[in-house]
């Protein structure tokens, strides 16, 4: 995952001379880059972009680390400890992102930490059965490459080319999500309905990974405008259902969704009405794990403070070391 539109709205235009030079080198596909000058309102909308992304690959950790310890096979362990992984990796990467935009890392932390920062809705859904490891990576893990690929052609340098890597890694786990589906799919009667399941329950919940709807979205103007962003929350959102919604058919499970139909003249398949206010109160702070994922990060925040001290120790020794061979 996972930046789900949620950055505030930016400020207005900038007019001046620098920023009409800015918006030249936007408009001709420049890639703007740390040193480079660049309008306030476009540092700030990035640094809270990339911190809430770079949260929510680390909170992202938590449902599905619950079920190493239970994976089915040591294969099926092996892979979701590479996914896992991979998703600590994207959070630093995306970190040291942000970092090139004059915050630190520290701050961000403590953002995340205090519950002053935000994180994608879907982490705060628990994961009840293996089925769940399934649906998310083939429906969570999906959504996000759908949000993610145009981000690798996004204007701030840093950010672009550290999604072109975590889209990489994002596609393998979208397709070992879908192969436990697969399985699960064609297995036992238990095993078909307990993919149903999974599928019934983190449906709507990733549809509201896109963000609000771009017609309550008003920060999406000037985020295209600094091409952050290509393409609106709508038009990502339907191009994940059209992509998934044959994807669940071949498995033969069905969708928790009575308006779903395929318009024929548009190709399009058209779904109901998305729960807006479940939404916003997951994203408030009050989904389903909310809570347990903030004393989780704590936690293992409060369990790390030796490592990070032995790591502040060992570069001090290094540094008085090489200030002693250099006497
Ligand atoms: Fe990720
Ligand atoms: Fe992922």
């Amino acid at each position: 995952m996972y930046s789900q539109a949620l950055n505030a709205p930016a400020l207005a235009t900038d007019d001046s001379e620098a920023g009409q030079r800015f918006q030249a080198r936007i408009e001709a596909e420049e890639r703007i880059e740390p040193n480079d000058w660049m309008p306030e309102a476009y540092r700030r909308t990035l640094i809270r972009q990339i911190s809430q992304h770079a949260h929510s690959e680390i909170v992202g950790m938590l449902p599905e680390g619950n079920w190493i310890t239970r994976a089915p096979t040591l294969r099926r362990k092996a892979a979701l400890l590479a996914k896992v992984q991979d998703e600590g990796g994207h959070g630093l990467y995306l970190y040291a992102a942000a970092e090139t935009l004059g915050v630190s890392r520290e701050e961000l932390v403590e953002q995340l930490l205090t519950g002053r920062a935000k994180y994608s809705s879907i982490f705060n859904y628990p994961t009840l059965s293996w089925a769940d490891i399934g649906a998310i990576g083939w429906l969570v893990d999906g959504a996000a490459i759908m949000n993610q690929i145009p981000l690798c052609r996004c204007s701030y340098g840093p950010y672009a080319r550290a999604m072109i890597r975590i889209c990489k890694e994002e596609s393998f786990h979208q397709r070992q999500g879908f192969e436990i589906m697969t399985v699960l799919a064609r297995g036992t009667d238990d095993q078909k309905a307990m993919a149903q399941d999974a599928l019934n329950r983190w449906w709507w919940p990733s549809l509201m990974m896109f963000g609000p709807p771009d017609a309550q979205s008003q920060h999406s103007d000037a985020s295209m405008r600094w091409k952050i962003k290509r393409f609106t929350n709508d038009s990502l959102r339907q191009k994940f259902v059209d992509a998934t919604v044959p994807q669940g058919h071949y498995l033969g499970l069905g969708f928790p969704d009575p308006e779903l139909r395929l318009n024929e003249a548009t190709g399009h398949w058209e779904f109901g009405a998305i729960d807006w206010d479940e939404f916003r109160r997951v994203l408030a702070g009050d989904g389903p794990c909310n809570r347990e994922r903030l004393t989780a990060r704590q936690r293992a925040h409060e369990d790390g403070a030796w490592v990070r001290e032995a790591a502040l120790a060992y570069a001090a020794k290094g540094r008085n070391g090489r200030t002693r061979a250099a006497a």
